[in-house]
């Protein structure tokens, strides 16, 4: 049987049979809703109204026609994706050469005679040899099955689109006439959440077009576990996670293309960089193992992929090549972001750090490279925290504590009424209500009788927003269970940091840059971070925010053959530092269990 639901305030309807769950339907209806137990049940992210009465749409089957409300908490909403800084090629390039790895070849060739008759295919590679001395290209038959006509239409002119993938170059496209048309490459960042795309023009390296949008796989759950978790549940599972992170890149490849009167055969190349559970999940590999010890990935580096295997918005013979990986928990977007960022090519020490969900860090130089990814949980990305969200629109990004009163300020994303607090808001709560007095340097609230102080079940909280002052009618808090959770994930970021430099024996001061790189990057204030302890106490002037490093790189490795090469090299070169067994992780993570640390020496600036 069939039944009609209606969604509010959106007044959508669609039809689907009895059973369906209302997150289903809301999904059918083109509204997704959040989750991050991908519908188990036990999140209750995925909240919304049913006759008045708040119920759980994963759990709740449709039985009957129905009108059912979504609430704004509950929506994924669309925002604004960091898709990438203004970078200018010369930013970009880092000192590498422009040498991109398609080229569009413009030939003439001779005309064939009765005493001049080699096939149609030898006169076009030799004359690829003579004027560009391009030598064993390969070809595929689909490229070839035209070339008779394809060469005689326009008198012998040709356009050869060829593609350098280090052993070998390809034509992957042969156009009659001489074409003006450059060629086009893709760069894509497939991040947990987001999914960020860059169109290149390969003739000056300059981006055409970018555009980002969410992962919709976020409704199989917001972190990678309980995405390799799904995926192994059945290969049907597997197969629908591939789908959608490759049905959304195409919808953002063909609204660009469609901007800029292209068609998918422009595009001849995509470089893809992003964490190793993501990269398995596009290519459709199991990521089973990546969570079992001993962690084993089931590919890193991993070969060049036509296009037409995995069904990308582009020409079917081009290539789809992913950044390699170091081990499961570093990935490529972590090589990507060193290869860019250059770390890999001074001899100055650098320390790189992409905080999300995982800490992942590199730190080194021209001679070693060490990496490591420390779980600092969700809480940064605003996730597992009573009013956390994501830095979009009603998002409260900085706020200011009068110690006298404990009165505050808030700026909010978008300068609406808040209705949660993102990352950098929460890392400078952390930071100002330490500061006031408010929680001691353990995390525990101190006994203040204010109007801004409650204790519910047991529980204290500290009121950023009062109902009457939020935009979703309810009081905006950080409970003392969140001051924990951010205590903690503060503390593993900063133990990973402690324990690669323990690894090599050195100390922060031996660190001549920090480069900080991800969505969240672009937003935190580096002293709110250094005062809880998140960052270490070091000169601010050699803090460096890089963007989007992940989606940089693979623009990069587009616009250099010689940076492209560097990827595997520099994925190799890392020496991947297990947090789990044998060093001294868990020891500096208790003593960062502190604001900032229980060693205060070591953050003289805030002590
Ligand atoms: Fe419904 Fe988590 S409770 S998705």
């Amino acid at each position: 049987m069939e039944f009609k639901i209606r969604f509010m305030p959106d007044d959508k309807e669609v039809t689907v049979i009895q059973g369906t769950n209302l997150k289903d339907a809301a999904n059918l209806a083109g509204i997704q809703l959040k989750s991050s137990c991908g519908g188990a049940g036990t999140c209750g992210k995925c909240k919304v109204e049913l006759a008045g009465k708040s119920v759980l749409a994963c759990k709740t089957a449709v039985n009957q026609d129905m009108e059912i409300t979504i609430p704004l908490d509950s929506r994924l909403s669309e925002h604004k994706v960091l898709v990438d800084n203004q970078s200018d090629v010369k930013d970009v390039l880092a000192g590498y050469q422009f040498n991109p790895i398609v080229r569009k070849l413009n030939l003439t060739l001779t005309e064939p005679t009765l005493e001049d008759n080699t096939s149609d295919l030898s006169r076009l590679l030799t004359q690829l040899r003579k004027e560009f001395n391009v030598d064993n290209a390969k070809i595929n038959l689909a490229n070839f099955v035209n070339i008779g006509p394809i060469l005689r239409e326009k008198n012998y002119q040709v356009t050869v689109t060829l593609v350098h993938l280090g052993d070998f170059s390809e034509i992957v496209d042969i156009e009659a006439g001489h074409s003006e048309k450059p060629p086009y490459g893709i760069a894509l960042d497939i991040g947990t959440t987001t999914i960020a795309v860059n169109l290149i023009d390969l003739n000056n390296g300059n981006i055409l077009d970018r555009l980002g949008t969410y992962n919709t796989q976020a409704q199989y759950g917001d972190d990678v576990i309980s995405r390799i978790i799904y995926a192994d549940e059945s290969a049907d599972n597997l197969k629908k996670l591939q789908e959608l992170v490759i049905n959304t890149t195409n919808k953002l490849i063909r609204e660009m293309l469609k901007k800029h009167s292209l068609i998918s055969k422009d595009i001849s190349v995509m470089i893809a960089a992003g964490n190793t559970t993501m990269t398995h999940l596009f290519l459709g590999v199991s990521p089973k193992y990546l969570r079992l010890e001993p962690y084993i990935p089931a590919v890193t580096t991993l070969p060049p992929v036509k296009a037409k295997d995995l069904k990308i918005a582009m020409n079917s013979e081009g290539y789809i090549i992913m950044y390699p990986s170091v081990a499961s928990y570093v990935g490529g977007d972590i090589v990507s972001g060193a290869l860019v960022t250059g770390i890999d090519r001074q001899e100055n020490i650098t320390l790189f750090i992409d905080i999300g969900t995982n800490g992942e860090m590199v730190l080194g130089n021209q001679d070693w490279l060490v990496t490591c990814a420390c779980s600092a949980g969700p809480s940064f990305e605003g996730r597992g925290i009573s009013n956390g969200m994501r830095a979009m629109s009603g998002a409260i990004e900085k706020v200011e504590i009068n110690p006298e009163n404990l009165d505050i300020k808030l700026s909010v994303v978008g300068n609406v009424p808040p209705i949660g607090i993102c990352g950098s808001g929460l890392i400078d709560v952390l930071a100002k209500m330490n500061k006031a007095g408010i929680i001691n340097r353990t995390g525990k609230f101190n006994d203040l009788q204010n109007k801004r102080i409650r204790v519910v079940e047991g529980e204290p909280q500290y009121i950023l927003a009062f109902k009457e002052e939020s935009g979703n009618g309810k009081d905006i808090v950080v409970s003392e269970s969140d001051v924990k959770n951010l205590i903690r994930s503060k503390g593993a970021v900063y133990a990973g940091i402690r324990s690669m430099l323990d690894m090599v024996q050195l100390s922060e001061e031996d660190i001549e840059t920090v480069i900080i790189a991800g969505g969240f990057g672009n937003y935190l204030h580096i002293n709110d971070a250094i005062e809880i302890g998140l960052l270490p106490d070091i000169p601010r002037e050699k803090y460096k925010f890089v963007g989007n490093s992940s989606l940089k790189g693979a623009h990069l490795a587009l616009i250099s053959q010689e940076a492209f090469a560097q990827a595997t090299p520099l994925a190799e070169k890392m020496t991947y530092l297990e947090l789990s067994v044998g060093n001294s992780f868990f020891d500096q993570y208790v003593s960062a269990l502190f604001l900032p640390h229980t060693d205060l020496s070591l953050f003289p600036t805030v002590a």
